[in-house]
């Protein structure tokens, strides 16, 4: 799809496009431009906003075709609510709303004017990227294995009208940035999406790979499992025991600054299927279990918008992709085995799978030197159960990151809440065999995960994101978000 940007409310009686979206505030006083849209077509507002036809009702949308007065085909009106809380939440959706009607009318382009009106809850750069990620991710769709394909869209091209007084350097930035962060967050989510027996570890290989083919400064390796052995990979190497399909330890490396530049590294949860282990889950919506490799699709998002965008930093992504299986070679509840870092762990529990794939990770990263190391991961139920769907968890041994990490979160709408993680929680950890368990007991679990792997970071700036809430939706809408890449670019991008 194609995005431009327009200055100015000339468009709206000048522009030929199929149809143009304008606004409906609740206030009985139109504004610039629909008032002059009013006096030119002979009170058209005026008389559908009498009439009832018009509502301001949030996403509510109103169609008029055949205006003769207009160069475009067609107007789309859709419902704002009070001009003055026009902010991003009713921007999106109203956006969404009115896009689904174009979509569904098979309309081909359309100008809209919801832009125009943004006050100051919201920039200039903002309003075009949320403009350009809404259209995108109204566009998304995963039907390639179904033999009958959903339509395909027809919606091709969207312009975004601004007042004059806006920067237009700021609009296309917001255009430029939205498209790559679109494009990332499309691709974690078919990852996230495909079926367990297709989005395998080596699955997410060769979609790394096709990474690489498409930008020049980006690589990618994937390490073996004699390595993995030879480099003491203890706890990782656990979780893939039970499994006939093979692990990859995934390294994608973007460089876009100075090779001495020390890096930022984010790790990605890659669990294809995550069964439960010996430790098995129960029945009920296991299959959502595909989704627990959103985490590393999330972090592939993230280095290809990066790659898209060739920010001036040095990128590295580390993937533990397996499945977490039961078998007759699987970890058993109380085998004790060796991290990469030396320690020791008691797995109580071998659904608590995560922090043992992602602790081998973490220490993997630390040859880096990184500036500072973020993992993603679908970590807990705790974390689900605690913040739901809106937020993703946050836990940081750094104010300075968090602060940063709170900050991009609210800026891209995005959003992360922060959660304590403090001795008392590694504490609950404790073990009589070996240097720790996996688990602690029923409390604060999201926190006890976070302290679990918090002790691989060692001194190094460290944030965790407990996706297990945000990165996929259940029921009727069930899939993957996308979340956290716009999180994750919007923090990259101001750092
Ligand atoms: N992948 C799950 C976490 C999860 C569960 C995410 C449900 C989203 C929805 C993770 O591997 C897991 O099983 N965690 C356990 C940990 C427990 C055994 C300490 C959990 O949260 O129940
Ligand atoms: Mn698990
Ligand atoms: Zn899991």
């Amino acid at each position: 799809m194609n995005f431009k940007v327009k200055i100015g409310k000339d468009s709206i009686l000048k522009q030929k496009t199929s149809c143009i979206i304008l606004p409906v505030f609740s206030e009985s006083r139109l504004s610039e431009p629909l008032l002059e849209l009013d006096r030119i077509c002979k009170g058209i507002i005026s008389y559908h906003k009498k009439s009832k036809h018009l509502s301001s009702d949030e996403g509510k949308t109103f169609f008029l075709s055949n205006i003769s007065e207009l160069k475009a085909d067609n107007i789309l009106f859709v419902g704002c609510g009070q001009k003055d809380n026009f902010g991003p939440d009713v921007f999106q959706k109203s956006l969404s709303s009115a896009l689904q009607v174009l979509i569904d009318l098979n309309i081909p382009n359309a100008t809209s004017f919801l832009s125009f009106f943004i006050n100051n809850s919201i920039s200039t750069y903002y309003a075009s990227r949320f403009s350009v990620e809404i259209a995108m991710s109204k566009l998304y769709k995963f039907d390639e294995l179904k033999s009958n394909k959903t339509k395909t869209n027809n919606l091709k091209e969207l312009s975004i009208v601004f007042p004059k007084s806006i920067k237009i350097k700021e609009a296309n930035a917001g255009i430029k940035d939205g498209s790559a962060i679109g494009k990332g967050m499309n691709l974690a989510r078919d990852l996230g999406n495909r079926p367990p027996n297709i989005c395998t570890p080596s699955h997410l290989f060769s979609e790394a790979k096709k990474i690489q083919k498409t930008y020049k400064n980006i690589k990618v390796k994937s390490l073996s499992k004699i390595e993995m052995k030879k480099l003491g990979m203890g706890a990782f190497l656990s979780v893939t025991q039970g499994a006939s399909e093979p692990p990859k330890f995934i390294i994608i490396e973007y460089s876009g600054s100075k090779k001495n530049d020390r890096p930022i590294v984010l790790c990605g949860k890659g669990i294809t299927f995550d069964t439960g282990g010996i430790s098995l889950k129960p029945p009920s919506a296991m299959d959502e279990m595909k989704f627990d490799m959103c985490g590393a699709a999330s972090v592939m998002g993230v280095i290809s918008s990066v790659g898209e965008l060739q920010l001036p930093i040095n990128l590295i992504a580390l993937i533990p992709a397996c499945e977490n299986m039961p078998g007759s070679s699987a970890t058993r509840p109380g085998d004790i085995v060796k991290t990469m870092s030396g320690k020791t762990v008691e797995i109580l529990n071998t659904d608590a799978e995560g922090r043992l794939i992602l602790c081998d990770a973490i220490t993997y990263g630390l040859k880096y030197k990184p500036k500072l190391l973020i993992d993603v991961a679908t970590l807990t139920g705790a974390c689900l159960l605690a913040l739901g769907n809106f937020y993703s968890g946050l836990f940081s041994n750094d104010e300075l990151l968090a602060k940063g990490l709170l900050e991009a979160g609210e800026r891209s709408r995005d959003f992360v809440w922060r959660l304590p993680v403090h001795d008392i929680h590694r504490k609950a950890l404790k073990s009589n065999f070996a240097d720790f368990a996996n688990i602690g007991g029923r409390e604060a679990g999201a926190s006890v995960a976070a302290a679990y792997l918090q002790q691989f970071a060692e001194n190094t700036s460290w944030a965790h994101l407990d996706i297990a809430g945000s990165a996929w939706l259940s029921k009727a809408n069930k899939g993957s978000t996308g979340r956290p890449v716009q999180l994750l670019v919007d923090f990259l991008l101001n750092i």
